[in-house]
């Protein structure tokens, strides 16, 4: 087989590939971007094996665990040889400060690993290092934004871990266009990934998100790559959530939680007390909720404040909710128990800066803002959990005995769930917990709100 290179061209500005130069390129229009390119290796062919499918061979190898739990739990339990796994986050969220925590947990087993960035110095890196009170023999640090030099450090250091940090500012030699642009972002991360799958060595890249909440620099990167977690928190709390919004190897919506302190990152086992710390008891419009993230519970406090509106137009505010689902469990309430809402501001709010997207919140929803409408305290050892229907019938949530079980495990003693997620429930284990099972939104009110 032939191992010349084929020289092709590429658009500046789009990426397009074309055999030969043209003024103007065909995918995106622009004039005068097309320039010679090395072509992409693409004879990964010449390396790939078959296997029968009942048979040996083609295993997937041993993953290198962390050690950093809720690191091992985002990855599917830890890292798959080969993989690429992309970091996202806001800028100064803590990524750098997780990578090198990460290397130093692959070190210490005597890994060795490289960390290349193209954002600081080694001796900023250093700093950090001795910030994290890390050290070891087996971290290798280089400065470096190109990828062809990435991959000759690589080949002289032989890393069984590579981090580069950060994708935006990586550049190829064989585009033109600038750092951080689609181009650039696309051609070298599908370098990286081709050294991943042709040497097994996983890659953990980090990226910056845009003010929209992608990573910059498309879409595109998250198809390419196995893995992606965004590292999310608000920068004003000292918690931070690591989420999978894709992974080839493991389930999404794993989360793990982190806390900054002075020394890095730590590791918070017990998340629902972190998110329960600070609730005020015996106040109107707060209701914990047991929420399932991946296949991790967590409790969470949901707060409402519904007050008349002093101007003309009324406010709604969701802060951790889906607008749109506060806006229609609005509409429910209005219809279906009779309460007059168009004329108050509502303010909904997930306590701690956490994010809730399950539709198994609804019912919390309501129950804190009757609370906060009626003035009427929730007991403070209640939970509440369920879908709401257009009609105010409550539906079935997934995952009913892991909410229930982390509900008793943190002292709760009243459990208000959907009828029909109670019939799931196997009869021990309501044991020390006491459940009151609801069909309607009517029967929520007659139970909590009507003395
Ligand atoms: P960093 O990892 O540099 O964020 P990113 O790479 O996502 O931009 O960390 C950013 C913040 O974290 C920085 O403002 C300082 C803080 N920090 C700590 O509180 N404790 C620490 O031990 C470290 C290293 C950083
Ligand atoms: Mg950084």
């Amino acid at each position: 087989m032939s191992s010349k290179e084929k020289q092709v061209f590429l658009c500046a500005s789009c990426g397009h590939e074309s055999g030969k130069w043209l003024g103007r390129c065909p995918q995106c229009g622009e004039w005068d971007t097309l320039s010679q390119a090395k072509a992409k290796p693409r004879l990964l062919r010449t390396t790939a094996q078959v296997f029968p499918l009942n048979g040996q061979g083609g295993e997937e190898a041993e993953r290198l665990v962390t050690g950093i739990s809720e690191l091992d739990r985002t990855l599917g339990g830890g890292i798959v040889p080969g993989s690429m796994i992309l970091i996202g986050g806001d800028p100064g969220i803590g990524k750098s400060t997780l990578i090198l925590q990460l290397l130093a947990a692959l070190a210490q087993q005597q890994h060795k690993v490289l960390y290349v960035s193209g954002e600081e110095s080694v001796r900023q890196i250093r700093m950090r290092a001795e910030r994290l009170a890390v050290q070891s023999e087996q971290i290798f640090l280089a400065a470096e934004n190109s990828v062809q030099a990435i991959l000759s450090l690589v080949d002289e250091v032989q890393p069984a871990f590579l981090a580069v940090d950060s994708i935006q500012t990586l550049y190829s030699e064989t585009v033109s266009s600038a750092p951080g642009s689609v181009t650039q972002v696309r051609e070298s991360t599908s370098l990286l990934v081709n050294l991943a799958k042709r040497t097994d060595l996983p890659i953990i890249l980090i990226g910056h998100v845009t003010k929209d909440g992608s990573i910059a620099g498309p879409r595109v990167l998250e198809h390419m790559v196995d893995t992606v977690l965004y590292f999310e928190g608000d920068s004003s709390q000292v918690f931070r959530l690591l989420r999978t919004v894709k992974n080839r190897f493991g389930s999404t919506n794993e989360i793990g939680v982190f806390e900054m302190k002075e020394s890095g990152l730590a590791e918070v086992d017990n998340p629902s007390a972190l998110f329960l710390a600070e609730r005020p008891v015996n106040v109107p419009g707060s209701v914990v909720m047991p929420s399932v993230e991946g296949t991790r519970p967590i409790l969470v406090e949901v707060q409402a404040l519904v007050s008349p509106s002093s101007l003309g137009t009324s406010r709604r505010t969701a802060i951790g909710a889906d607008p749109q689902r506060l806006a229609l469990l609005t509409a429910v309430l209005e219809k279906k128990i009779g309460v007059t809402l168009f004329d108050h501001d509502i303010f909904l709010n997930i306590a701690g800066g956490i994010r809730i997207d399950e539709p198994a919140l609804d019912l919390a929803v309501i129950v804190a803002l009757l609370s906060s409408l009626y003035e009427k305290i929730v007991d403070p050892a209640t939970v509440v959990c369920g879908e709401v229907g257009l009609a105010g019938e409550i539906r079935a949530v997934g995952q009913i005995e892991m909410r229930l079980r982390e509900a008793r495990r943190l002292g709760f003693k009243t459990f208000l769930m959907p009828e029909s997620s109670r019939r799931q429930l196997e009869a021990s284990a309501a044991e020390g917990i006491q459940i009151y099972p609801v069909r309607t939104v009517h029967e929520v009110v007659e139970r909590l709100f009507v003395a």
